[in-house]
């Protein structure tokens, strides 16, 4: 057997055998902030984070009760995304959140158009809400992937300033069934199929 063999050889077995920790200090990774009860704090600047895609299910198409109605604008912390964009993998310590957004209201259609100069179709009007998910399996070693996910309140702003993480057959098992890729909707996502 060549060196470069037995190199890559042993190379594959440690990899295989000792599962490192990595954390996502020791990645340099932006985390999210936790209150003493440990409540996510809301973001700060998550509209300068990576925007990666606005999915849209309007009422007006869903026989006016779309489980998600709003238009979904979604940004990664941009620390976590650069490590995605190297590793194609959700480093431990990553935020994405999820801004909801009203379809705009301006003489909408019975479909919940609206007639714009760009054309007939659904434009983004005020926000509603903001969501955030997390991905840390030491914090949540309970949560399957170690997905945590949060909601700063369904309402225009002002958001609440933190938010307890939901049980996690609220919204991880859906995201675990559903979720192409480490439960995150990269479906939806030309920004993050992109990175890969
Ligand atoms: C029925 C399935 C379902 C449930 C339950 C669900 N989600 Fe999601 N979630 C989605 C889908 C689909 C997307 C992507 C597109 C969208 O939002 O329209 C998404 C995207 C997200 C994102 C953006 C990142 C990503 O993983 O794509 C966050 C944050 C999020 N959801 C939070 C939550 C929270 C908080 C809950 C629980 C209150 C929840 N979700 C429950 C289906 C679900």
């Amino acid at each position: 057997m060549s060196v470069k063999k037995i190199l890559s050889a042993v190379a594959l077995a440690s990899a295989l055998w000792s599962v490192p920790v990595v954390t996502a200090q020791a990645q340099g990774i932006v985390e999210a902030n936790f209150t003493a009860e440990g409540a996510a704090e809301r973001p700060a600047n998550w509209r300068r984070w990576v925007f990666v895609g606005s999915p849209i299910t309007p009422n007006g198409l869903n026989g006016g009760a779309a489980p998600f109605p709003e238009f979904h604008n979604v940004y990664v912390e941009p620390s976590a995304f650069r490590d995605y964009q190297a590793t194609g993998e959700w480093p431990e310590g990553t935020q994405i959140a999820k801004e909801l957004v009203l379809v705009r209201e301006n003489g909408n259609a019975e479909n919940g158009s609206t007639a714009e100069v760009s054309g007939v179709g659904y434009q983004q009007g005020e926000f509603a809400g903001l969501e955030l998910a997390v991905k840390d399996s030491e914090r949540f070693s309970s949560m399957p992937g170690g997905w945590a996910y949060f909601s700063f309140g369904h309402q225009a702003q002002p958001y609440n300033a933190s938010a307890e993480a939901f049980p996690a057959e609220a919204c991880n098992a859906c995201h675990a069934a559903s979720a192409d890729t480490d439960f995150v909707f990269t479906q939806f996502y030309p920004v993050i199929r992109a990175a890969r």
